[in-house]
């Protein structure tokens, strides 16, 4: 079982490099398969969860090559419609092959996607948006058997929830539509973005993504071309790092991300008293003494407070100078963190989605246990502030979504240790 061990007490002094988005290099990943060619796509972080839809793609028929971040996916190849079901229970995210892998061979099968640990994680929105796009969909032993009798039909679609994974496969699935198919209601997110630039860079025609109306309109699917792309910086990487700045005191600075894109965090952060000084592509955070308790935080679709930096600003909170209201709306369960702070320490009370906060001086150095990806970054962050060391277990779920996490805050003044 792979650990961290983090010393408690650094300032973190200095500037660190944002590596390219996780949930910008899944979808980008599971598009390469529409253009039946070569895919060059940069600053692509190294994480268990890229290395899985690598492995995906290979299993499909498709070669990739990884040069550094660099990695060339060629989906001439593509010969094979059955998604690996042990790869597809490992990552629920791998989902977003249904919807590139059913419009490029008329046919996917898929097993359905298990729960995670942010609890159910159902797909009914993408099931349902795709048979009225006309795909025959049969889910039976726990696999989804998809076929299309003939094209997909563009069509308008009201999303109930505007579901990042929703709307990602839709659009995916939309691209050699017949006619113009309308998302209503869609995820807003930049990744929604980098995902519409993708698939234009291929000849697709995609608008409006980053607003709640996207269009898709069909074209022939021989005629994408190959594409070379850049993946944007990871908006909930960024924002993690600004809190372990904010919570050891510090003075740091983020290259190479898009301030617009985390706005919701930058003014949480000025709340709670940290200065923010932003340019174009970098951010420099300088931490007040004592950390201001934040009244409510709401988790909200995007451009609302993100439910990926929850744990990281419950953690900031738990050394506040107040009490801070939590309402988790986007997930079920996304607080297992907080008992690992409160064995820290923190004095946290759960009822439901609403967790309540009350800042205490100072959190003390524990074993504690990571349970999700972003829950365990938030302990991480804990650790730093902690009087004594923390061993975080299971680290390997931070891995699924930070590239070197430990390499990039010990050059910063942090003491974290693999064990
Ligand atoms: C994406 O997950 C992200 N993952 C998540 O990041 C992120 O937390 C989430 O969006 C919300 O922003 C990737 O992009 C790979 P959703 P996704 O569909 O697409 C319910 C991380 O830490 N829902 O917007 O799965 C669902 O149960 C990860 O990087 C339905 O009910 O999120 C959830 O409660 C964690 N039916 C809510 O909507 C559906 O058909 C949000 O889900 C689909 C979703």
């Amino acid at each position: 079982m792979s650990k961290l061990l983090v010393k408690g007490g650094n300032r973190l002094e200095g500037s660190i490099r944002v590596k390219g988005a996780k949930n910008s290099v899944l979808p980008i990943l599971a598009a390469t398969v529409l253009n039946g060619g070569i895919n060059v796509i940069h600053d692509i972080p190294n994480l268990s969860d890229v290395k899985l839809m690598i492995k995906i793609l290979k299993s499909i028929g498709c070669s990739v090559k990884k040069e550094g971040n660099t990695v060339i996916v060629d989906s001439s190849k593509l010969n094979n419609y059955e998604i690996p079901e042990d790869l597809v229970r490992e990552m629920r995210s791998s989902i977003v092959f249904l919807g590139s892998v059913l419009t490029r061979c008329g046919k996917v099968q898929i097993s359905y996607p298990g729960g995670c640990e942010l609890g159910p994680r159902p797909i009914d929105l993408h099931l349902k948006a795709l048979r009225e796009m006309g795909a025959t969909i049969k889910e039976e032993h726990g696999f989804l058997l998809c076929d299309l009798k003939n094209k997909l039909q563009g069509t308008e679609i009201q999303l109930d929830f505007p579901s990042v994974g929703a709307t990602e496969n839709i659009m995916l699935a939309a691209v050699f539509a017949e006619g113009t198919t309308i998302i209503r209601n869609a995820a807003r997110e930049p990744e929604i973005q980098d995902l519409q630039t993708f698939i234009n860079q291929m000849g697709g025609k995609v608008t409006g993504a980053g607003s709640a109306t996207i269009s898709i309109e069909g074209v022939n699917k021989n005629k994408l071309k190959d594409v070379e792309h850049r993946i944007i910086p990871d908006r909930i990487v960024a924002g993690t790092y600004l809190i372990a700045a904010a919570i050891t005191r510090g003075d740091v600075i983020l290259n190479n991300i898009i301030p617009e894109h985390i706005q919701s965090t930058l003014f949480k952060l000025r709340e709670a008293g940290s200065t923010i000084i932003s340019s174009k592509n970098s951010i420099r955070i300088i931490a007040p003494q004592n950390i201001r308790a934040i009244e409510a935080i709401r988790t909200m679709p995007y451009p609302g407070f993100p439910t990926d930096m929850q744990s990281q600003m419950m953690t900031l909170m738990a050394i506040s100078d107040g009490i801070t209201i939590f309402k988790e709306n986007i997930f079920e369960n996304r607080y297992k963190h907080a008992n690992e702070l409160t064995r820290m320490n923190a004095n946290i009370k759960i009822d439901g989605r609403v967790a309540i906060v009350k800042g205490v001086k100072e959190l003390s150095g524990a074993t504690v246990s990571a349970n999700d990806l972003r829950g365990g970054a938030s302990l991480i962050l804990a650790g730093l502030a902690a009087d004594g060391q923390t061993i975080i277990e299971n680290s390997k779920h931070v891995y699924r979504g930070y590239d070197n996490i430990d390499g990039d805050l010990n050059n910063v003044g942090a003491e974290i240790v693999r064990i």
